[in-house]
């Protein structure tokens, strides 16, 4: 598998990306970090300065292209210089794998790889947080030594009527 970050040639792998989530009712691309709602090239160019240089609301990370032979297979995003307020908020990693090629083990793979960058970056741990419903994502983490530490409760609203409680899992891993 290799990781890189997005250049203004991957557009056209990336609509087709944003398409196939789209087609299977999903409406958010996750660890894309605003890919579907800013201009493409100013996406690239957010992305390319943010893992050298910290923004405010971030830290400085990675928004790496997961491919495999040349298939783009997710998104992987690595907050290695999270703000301290944001770490419990948001986590450490996000990913995405795109429909058509989940349960293939690649979000396992992924994470491993993001947990050896988080190492390599001087981290003593890393705090993921994923919906209690993800059994996908609870599972990936504990595949990879996640320990659970704490649930939280949020409130979503989907309608004016309506609101959901969603349960927030919060898992540590020692690096
Ligand atoms: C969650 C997600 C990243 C999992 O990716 P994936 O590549 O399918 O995960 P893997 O193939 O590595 O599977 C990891 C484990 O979870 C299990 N799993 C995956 N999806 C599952 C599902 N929908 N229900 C139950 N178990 C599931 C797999 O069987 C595997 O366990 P096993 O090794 O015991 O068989 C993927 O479904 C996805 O992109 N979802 C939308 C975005 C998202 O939720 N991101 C995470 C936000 S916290």
């Amino acid at each position: 598998m290799n990781y890189r970050l997005p250049t203004l040639d991957d557009y056209e792998i990336l609509k087709d990306y944003v398409i196939e989530h789209y087609s299977n009712q999903e409406k958010s691309i996750s660890a894309s970090l605003g890919l579907t709602n800013m201009k493409y090239k100013d996406w690239v160019e957010k992305v390319n300065r943010n893992s050298e240089k910290a923004d405010d609301e971030w830290g400085k990370y990675y928004l790496y292209l997961v491919f495999d032979e040349n298939r783009l297979v997710g998104l992987l995003n690595i907050r290695f210089d999270l703000p301290d307020k944001l770490k419990e908020l948001y986590g450490n990693i996000g990913y995405g794998v795109r429909p058509s090629e989940r349960r293939k083990g690649y979000a396992t793979k992924m994470l491993k790889y993001a947990l050896q960058v988080c190492k390599e970056k001087q981290m003593k741990e890393a705090i993921l947080g994923c919906y209690e419903y993800n059994y996908g994502s609870n599972k990936t983490i504990i595949k990879n030594g996640g320990v659970l530490y704490k649930t939280i409760s949020a409130e979503k609203k989907i309608s004016d009527e309506w609101t959901i409680v969603l349960k927030d899992n919060f898992y540590k891993i020692k690096l």
